[in-house]
């Protein structure tokens, strides 16, 4: 394989573009290779990452609610889940609407393929008759294919951490992007981590075990690999910090020295001058103040706030507005 295979375009225009910003700024979505996808697999299963364990808790306890509010016409659902992952929350409602006997199909959207088919072959084996039908694309090409085949009712998801990539201004756009397709009747579930203690933020976001720092270095193992670039990741360093005034947790990597870095697929050094960062995410924290801005900015209606029982986390149910 070469590095100009197609898979690679994008990785090379996106480091192109990113690497030209100031300060530089990698996207998220390069964070999940097949060793990224593994890696945040480990940071759910850390205790200090709590938002996995409280969107579980969650659901787990809403799921016939959610039931109640997602067939009440008795008619036929699509289940339309935007950054599906492994899917493992999921499955609590997933089997519970089984259960009762819900029709509904379940149409995962992932730009991973990998884990999109590890979760599908999962599925099958557990739920084998769920209708399941995976879509592996990004979210605004998969959308826009979704109201031309059918007149089913829709409920979408977006779970865990998803919401949060986007800066507050961002996340209004996706919502009303989002809003602007589904018709009367359709539903939206979003999940959003919320302002909490500052340390406890910090710790999820910078844990003892080191896992997080492997996952942020793991994206400069990645452009050496697809790119052939010669980072060495000893000479960045790992730093997230939450500000609990904006509700963002930023993520960077630090150049400890001045530094050029050769890219053989761009043809080009990068310079970082000492303490020189490279932003590499976000992860917004909300308060309900700012949910309801989503809501009102995006003509939707709040029907109800899901919480965990220390009020960490939060899935908001939204529907079109009458
Ligand atoms: N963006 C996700 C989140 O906010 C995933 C994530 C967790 C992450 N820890 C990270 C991304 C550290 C980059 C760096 O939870």
């Amino acid at each position: 394989m070469t590095i100009t295979d197609s898979k690679y375009t994008e990785v090379m225009h996106a480091v192109e573009a990113g690497f030209a910003k100031h300060p530089k700024r990698l996207p998220s979505w390069l964070f999940y290779d097949e060793a990224g996808d593994k890696i945040f697999q480990a940071i759910m299963h850390m205790p200090e990452y709590y938002l996995t364990s409280c969107e579980y808790e969650i659901l787990q306890s809403n799921k016939d609610k959610l039931y109640q509010y997602f067939s009440k016409h008795d008619d036929a659902f699509d289940l339309i889940e935007l950054g599906a992952g492994d899917g493992l929350k999921t499955e609590i409602i997933l089997r519970h609407f089984q259960d009762r006997k819900a029709a509904f199909r379940y149409m995962p959207i992932d730009v991973s393929a990998t884990v999109l088919s590890s979760l599908t072959h999962r599925l099958a084996d557990i739920l084998p008759k769920l209708v399941v039908h995976p879509v592996n694309n990004r979210y605004d090409a998969a959308l826009r294919t979704l109201y031309n085949d059918d007149v089913n009712r829709k409920v979408f998801l977006f779970l865990g951490a998803n919401i949060g990539n986007f800066d507050p201004h961002e996340a209004e756009n996706f919502v009303s992007m989002i809003a602007s397709r589904m018709r009367q009747g359709d539903q939206l579930l979003i999940g959003f981590d919320l302002k909490k203690d500052p340390r406890l933020i910090q710790a999820a976001y910078d844990d003892p075990h080191g896992i997080t720092r492997q996952f942020n270095m793991n994206l400069l193992i990645r452009l050496n690999r697809e790119l052939g670039a010669t980072f060495i990741p000893d000479q960045f360093r790992h730093y997230p910090c939450y500000d609990p005034e904006t509700g963002m947790t930023k993520s960077y990597l630090v150049s400890l020295r001045a530094q050029d870095v050769y890219i053989a697929a761009l043809q080009t050094s990068v310079h970082f001058d000492r303490w020189e960062v490279i932003h590499t995410e976000v992860s917004q924290k909300y308060d309900i103040p700012m949910i309801e801005t989503i809501a009102a900015a995006s003509e939707l209606e709040i029907v109800d706030f899901l919480y965990d029982c220390k009020h960490y986390f939060c899935d908001v149910l939204f529907k079109k507005k009458n």
